[in-house]
């Protein structure tokens, strides 16, 4: 039999947590979400990450840009909310219009209000296993394995993708736990012999039915991270009907890693904001 890991239930508890702990501030921390053009994806994903700003009582300030912005103004844009003491982070919803080089941009905001943990300086931090802020769907899937006592020490773990936002800091993760990590990409040569292989497999591509139940073995953890819109419902990457029979852990999509994702931007939201006030990282 397997177990459903249940997102929105863990999701939930850290919000909670996340509440009680603002409530206690003397001021509000506050979130900058810039969104750039209209893609509806990305629209449904910044409305709802204001909206869980409020419900734990963070300030969240949206700006709303027009698909054609130049680099150099959005470049202005977070000159700007770095220098504001009433923005603890910043997030500039990905992907961005061809014109701006993401790279410049993610390297622009500072890394103290980076609560996407896309900086180069804390992604260098995970690579050193040091405290910093850390990129939010791969610690939402870090906290999902760790809530359900999921062992990783010596675990052959394959991750699917090498995403910068998913696929290469959710190996780092797991490698900095203890497993035994396997990256396979678009130009890995047999998939299937990899997957067969492992005790835990967390898919970060957006691909329907990539996984299937031929490619998994008896007993496997299966975290699927991907999200694909298939006509009015979401799917992930796995066939989950048919390879939830063989899992003794699978996510659902939708209700898997997706909540947890925004909760983890509020709680590093709270920990940019202790962080300025000279707190100790993770107090
Ligand atoms: N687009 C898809 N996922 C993310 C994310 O975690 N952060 C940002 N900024 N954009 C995204």
């Amino acid at each position: 039999m397997y177990e459903i890991i249940d997102g929105r239930k863990v999701a939930g508890e850290l919000r909670e947590k996340i509440k009680k702990e603002v409530l206690m501030l003397d001021s509000k921390p506050g979130l900058a979400v810039i969104l750039i053009g209209n893609n509806p994806a990305s629209q449904i994903y910044v409305n709802l990450k204001t909206k869980m700003c409020k419900e734990v009582g963070i300030n969240s300030y949206k700006y709303e840009l027009d698909k054609d912005t130049s680099q150099e103004q959005l470049l202005e844009l977070i000159d700007k909310l770095n220098h504001d003491n009433n923005i603890n982070g910043i997030l500039v919803q990905l992907p961005l219009p061809k014109q701006i080089s993401q790279n410049k941009i993610v390297e622009t905001v500072l890394p103290k209000k980076d609560v996407d943990g896309f900086h180069p300086v804390n992604q260098g931090k995970l690579l050193l296993n040091e405290q910093g802020l850390q990129a939010c769907t791969p610690r939402g899937t870090m906290k999902l394995l760790k809530y359900y006592n999921i062992d990783l020490v010596g675990k052959d773990v394959v991750v699917i993708g090498r995403s910068v936002i998913v696929g290469k800091p959710v190996a780092q993760m797991l490698t900095n736990e203890n497993a035994t990590v396997t990256i396979c990409h678009s130009k890995t040569r047999d998939l299937k012999s990899h997957t067969l292989k492992a005790d835990i497999i967390v898919s970060a591509v957006g691909k329907k039915n990539l996984v299937t139940a031929d490619m998994v073995k008896e007993g496997v953890v299966v975290v699927d991270v991907g999200m694909i819109r298939d006509g009015d419902r979401l799917c992930g990457d796995v066939d989950f009907e048919n390879v939830k029979e063989k899992c003794s852990f699978i996510t659902p999509v939708p209700g898997g890693v997706g909540p947890m994702t925004i909760a983890c931007l509020l709680e590093n939201t709270l920990a940019a904001y202790k962080m300025q006030r000279g707190e100790k990282f993770g107090s």
